[in-house]
């Protein structure tokens, strides 16, 4: 039996459960991809599915794979059924991740490596199951969604959570260099204080604080990120690789 292969560029997008994930499906959705919801949390996934926002898409170009990024094996199923299905994989958004503010004294063994195995191990892991796929179709996007954090270390974040976003920039070169002739580019985007749920989870005191040390004044939007997500997920971004784009109202300038 031959293989379907569907017309319309795919894209995976991790974390897509809320936030930053969210916002860049809707993004993809809008351009007429096909996205493929991840996330670890059922109940976050069941509830975009059954959402007013996406009942305005075709139904049929969305799939909702209930996955953990830090479980290698997981992922390997999901590239594989994603594949089955849809038979091509243009895109990967590596954005599932876990933020902690955990002090250095306390931060146990078993949330360095809870930080590390998500946010680091879900992107390598998640690109190296993509990487054969891509190979073969000789064209493919990564993107990881890093943060500023992981380039200046803190506003609020801690060490292991810096830590992981620093080793997301340098595996984004790493996969660049090591993909850039065979038509896959890999970027990364850095983030900061962009308004998603988990900075609602913050002290207003610091939230405050933090929006005053903004040049721009003011938080980012989940769209403002989706955006350069898109662009750099787009053919007209070919000759881009090995970069990061910071999305920041001028946090850090360099
Ligand atoms: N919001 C910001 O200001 C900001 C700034 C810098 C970087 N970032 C980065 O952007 C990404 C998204 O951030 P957000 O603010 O939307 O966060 P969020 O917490 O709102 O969303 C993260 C999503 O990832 C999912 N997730 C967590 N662990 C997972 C796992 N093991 N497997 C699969 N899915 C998992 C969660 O269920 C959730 O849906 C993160 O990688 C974060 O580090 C965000």
């Amino acid at each position: 039996m031959t293989k379907t292969i569907v017309d319309q560029e795919v894209a995976i997008v991790t974390g897509a459960g809320q936030g930053l994930g969210l916002a860049i499906t809707e993004k993809f959705l809008l351009e007429g991809k096909r996205v493929v919801f991840i996330d670890v949390n059922e109940r976050l996934l069941n509830e975009v599915k059954a959402s007013d926002q996406l009942r305005k898409y075709d139904s049929s170009k969305a799939m909702f794979l209930t996955v953990d990024v830090s479980d290698v094996y997981s992922i390997k199923q999901s590239v594989g059924v994603i594949h089955e299905n849809w038979g091509r994989i243009d895109i990967l958004v590596n954005n599932a991740g876990v933020r902690k503010e955990t002090v250095i004294e306390e931060v146990t063994e078993d949330e360095w490596n809870h930080v590390l195995s998500v946010n680091l191990g879900g992107t390598f892991f998640y690109s190296q199951a993509v990487l054969k796929i891509m190979k073969q179709q000789k064209k493919g996007r990564i993107i990881n969604v890093s943060s500023f954090g992981g380039q200046a270390g803190p506003l609020t974040s801690g060490a292991h959570y810096c830590a992981s976003k620093a080793g997301q920039l340098v595996l984004t070169k790493v996969f660049a260099r090591s993909l850039a002739a065979q038509g896959i580019t890999v970027n990364a985007v850095a983030p900061a204080a962009i308004e998603t749920p988990e900075m609602e989870k913050m002290d207003q005191v610091v939230l405050d604080k933090m929006k005053m040390n903004i040049p721009v004044n003011r938080f980012g939007k989940a769209e403002e990120v989706a955006n350069m997500v898109s662009y750099l997920a787009s053919d007209a971004a070919g000759y881009i690789t090995g970069s990061t784009f910071d999305i920041n109202g001028g946090l850090l300038m360099r």
